[in-house]
């Protein structure tokens, strides 16, 4: 009797962890008849993915030999190797010269476009439009597949609340709510629905994970934070990623809780799989296993045990896999099962892309001409611009300009084509984009327009070199910086106005780019300051690929249209937007602090237990002594060539139960001169709960256009799920209690309405 009560506990356990935990996932029949067939050794051999360097190498090793090591079977994959000619080679070198002939994955970084490039990732969130940047990785994918690639290692969504960090360019900024839609619809893109389509690739979430938490935004730099505030603020667009079913998972190189993420059993295999139900396989970073030697946990072999133990299953270019794990096998310090389940989801991931049926698939030597930088692509590269630029302020309406207006156009980024892709894509060709001069040509050829250089993007002949490791990017003038700045000052005397083309230079951020001083780089803060006291009103169009400490210069009388790095088409959307053919409509998805010493500043911190009331100094209280404490731009701000005006908030009800949605409705009016669209935002403040809340957490968002004069009452959806936040205990749960809600255009949205949770 006993014993029977007891097996009908343990049945009933396992019943509710069946419920909790991912259902395991169907075997693959082929791959399990493959793998039956595989010795230890060429199990072992799918495991590395190799790059013969012909890329851009992100660490100081590439793989020699690979003919070799492909012929020997050591290779799952490859990076770095494009076109389809090259990866029909490949191929064949892998399926006729191995005794299983397995085909390889082809992997690159593809992470804002391919050779159609579009904005850096964080320009492209700051159009809030899912649909676009969906669109943008769907044509990612056909332009890459068409040049032989099935699997891309993009997208990062890692939080960034840090601009030193010079990979806040690659993400989707500070919020996990708008993060994890990016994820989303980035994924989608990738992926579609059929990863067997010849337009379709593998996506792999990165890097897994809290790598944007970097100490002091220096890359690479150790990460430590609460589990509470992980998975409050960090992982969400990580888990959305994979809901939306991304295949793949590249582990970061920074340590989660202690270990290294490419070591980390909770983190992949605990979390991941167990927790999230993650099927797909994890690929280190580029030689992240072997990077744990110098994070101190051990030699090669101890941490390759470590870390196919903790759950990766590809390890990228160190091949401490390939030349330690049989050892390890052998000495007992890992399974055979542990490397036959790696090997399987390798496998898996070539089967479900088809390579099996056909490994030539992406080697249609008519695809690229047919599929690459088509004009439709490059029609949607100057939409996606566009809609990424914010306008960060307009003095006495200078903006949009006459077309047939005498300008000034000045600057050290105004006839520039190696900076205008932007930060990582290695794939596009900086000659192919159009530099803002010629885009103003283009878009009003009436205008008068004579260019000048004005300043260097820096004078530092040392900074310059560490920052042209890719190319020519900032390029120091034979004149001496006082004859650049003595032509430009003639230059704007006799125009009705100024347009400066300034900030940083492509590799100013990305990645091992991080800086400690985010302002615009002296030259050009002199350019600017000097441009302003001839009196003319001046533009600032202005380059970054992060915020930037841009203080000084929002206390001049100039207009500023931000454009990070606006991909190939840079100077037609910038001429679009400045004439007025595109009202802008980009807002901000990263705070831009005040000075560096305001890091970290974001929209969704604390109150704290001694909340500051005002910008003004109060004895006792959170503030510091020489800034106030709230940010030069709120996240969620920028401005457009027409004014909005909200009123009429309600909620569909003033109390709820649990597990109801409350529909939050407000009305929007174009109040000012043009048509324009506006990004309607939904924060909450969950007022008391057991774990203290942020000031105010973004919940929803929508864009809408409106003519002149037009209001629509636009309607936000706050569900449940909304309103849910992990407690102290780690469980995703809300609590009764008061909340408020916010709309408006901007993270300091006014309107407020109240419900009860109930
Ligand atoms: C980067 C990854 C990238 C990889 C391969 C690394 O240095 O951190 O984002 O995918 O290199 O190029």
């Amino acid at each position: 009797m006993k014993n029977r009560t007891l097996k009908l506990i343990l049945a009933a356990v396992i019943l509710i962890g069946m419920q909790t935990f991912a259902q395991e996932a169907q075997p693959i029949p082929e791959v399990e008849a493959l793998l039956k067939k595989m010795t230890l050794e060429e199990k072992i051999g799918q495991l590395n993915l190799l790059t013969p360097g012909g890329g851009v190498a992100t660490g100081s090793v590439v793989s020699k030999n690979v003919e070799e090591k492909i012929k020997a079977g050591n290779v799952g994959g490859l990076f770095g190797v494009t076109g389809p000619d090259k990866i029909r080679q490949a191929q064949e070198i892998a399926v006729k010269n191995t005794r299983l002939g397995i085909p390889l994955l082809i992997g690159s970084d593809i992470i804002h476009g391919y050779k159609t490039t579009f904005p850096i990732p964080l320009g492209l969130s700051s159009s809030w439009d899912m649909e676009l940047i969906e669109k943008t990785a769907q044509i990612a994918a056909k332009e890459a597949t068409a040049d032989g690639i099935n699997w891309n290692f993009s997208p990062m969504v890692d939080i960034a609340r840090d601009p030193r960090w010079g990979r806040i360019s690659e993400g989707a900024g500070e919020d996990p709510y708008l993060g994890s839609a990016i994820a989303k619809a980035m994924v989608t893109g990738y992926q579609q629905e059929d990863l067997t389509e010849e337009n379709t690739m593998i996506s792999t979430v990165k890097h897994f994970a809290l790598y944007g938490a970097a100490e002091g935004g220096r890359d690479y730099n150790t990460t430590d934070m609460s589990r509470v505030k992980m998975f409050n603020e960090y992982l969400p667009p990580y888990k959305a990623a994979i809901d939306a079913g991304a295949e793949s998972v590249m582990s970061s190189f920074n340590d989660v809780d202690g270990v290294p993420a490419s070591g980390n059993k909770w983190l992949l295999t605990h979390l991941l799989r167990e927790q999230w139900g993650f099927e797909g396989f994890v690929v280190s970073d580029y030689t992240s296993v072997n990077e744990m030697i110098a994070h101190g946990l051990g030699d090669l072999q101890a941490v390759s045990a470590l870390s196919i133990n903790a759950g990766l299953d590809m390890d990228m270019v160190g091949e401490g896999f390939l030349t330690t794990l049989k050892k390890s096998v052998d000495e007992g310090k890992v399974s055979e099962a542990t490397i036959t389940n790696a090997c399987r989801r390798i496998l898996e991931a070539k089967y479900k892309l088809g390579l099996f049926d056909d490994p030539y698939k992406y080697s249609d030597s008519k695809r690229p001409e047919r599929d690459i930088l088509t004009a439709a692509n490059k029609e949607i590269a100057r939409d996606a611009a566009r809609k990424s630029f914010v306008l960060l302020k307009n003095e006495n309406k200078t903006l949009p300009l006459d077309k047939t207006a005498k300008i000034a156009l000045i600057g050290p980024l105004a006839n520039n084509k190696n900076n205008m892709l932007g930060t990582w894509a290695p794939t596009g060709d900086p000659q192919l984009s159009t530099p803002i001069f010629e885009g103003l040509k283009n878009v009003a050829p009436n205008a008068e327009i004579s260019y000048t250089k004005g300043a260097n993007i820096s004078n530092d002949t040392a900074y310059a070199k560490k920052i042209n490791v890719f190319g020519p990017r900032i390029e120091i003038s034979e004149a001496t910086p006082e004859t650049l700045l003595e032509e430009a000052l003639q230059n704007a005397e006799t125009a009705d106005v100024v347009v400066a083309v300034v900030g940083e230079a492509t590799e100013m951020s990305g990645e091992s780019s991080s800086r400690t001083d985010i302002t615009i780089p002296e030259s050009q803060k002199t350019l600017i300051q000097e441009l302003v006291k001839i009196g003319k009103p001046v533009v600032l169009v202005l380059m970054s690929g992060r915020p930037l400490d841009i203080t000084e210069e929002l206390a001049l009388p100039v207009s500023i249209l931000q454009v990070w790095h606006p991909g190939i088409q840079a100077g037609n959307a910038v001429a679009d937007v400045l004439f007025g053919d595109y009202n802008p409509s980009g807002k901000l998805t990263a705070s831009w602090p005040q000075n560096v010493g305001q890091i970290p500043v974001y929209h969704s911190m604390k109150t704290t237990g001694r909340p500051a009331p005002s910008a003004e100094f109060l004895k006792f209280k959170s503030q510091y002594l020489d800034t106030p404490n709230a940010p030069a731009l709120a996240f969620g701000y920028g401005l457009s060539y027409t004014t909005f005006e909200y009123s009429n908030l309600k909620l569909s009800s003033k109390s709820i139960g649990q597990n109801e949605d409350v529909t939050v409705m407000v009305d929007v009016t174009n109040t000012g001169a043009y048509d324009g669209t506006e990004v309607v935002q939904l924060y909450i403040h969950d007022v008391v709960r057991s774990i203290t809340p942020p000031m105010r957490t973004l919940k929803g968002f929508q864009k809408v256009s409106l003519k002149q004069g037009e209001t629509k009452t636009v309607e936000l959806t706050l569900k449940a799920e909304d309103l849910k936040f992990y407690n102290g205990s780690l469980e995703f749960i809300s609590e009764p209690g008061e909340f408020e809600v916010f709309v408006g255009g901007d993270s300091n949205a006014s309107l407020k309405e109240t419900f009860i949770l109930n």
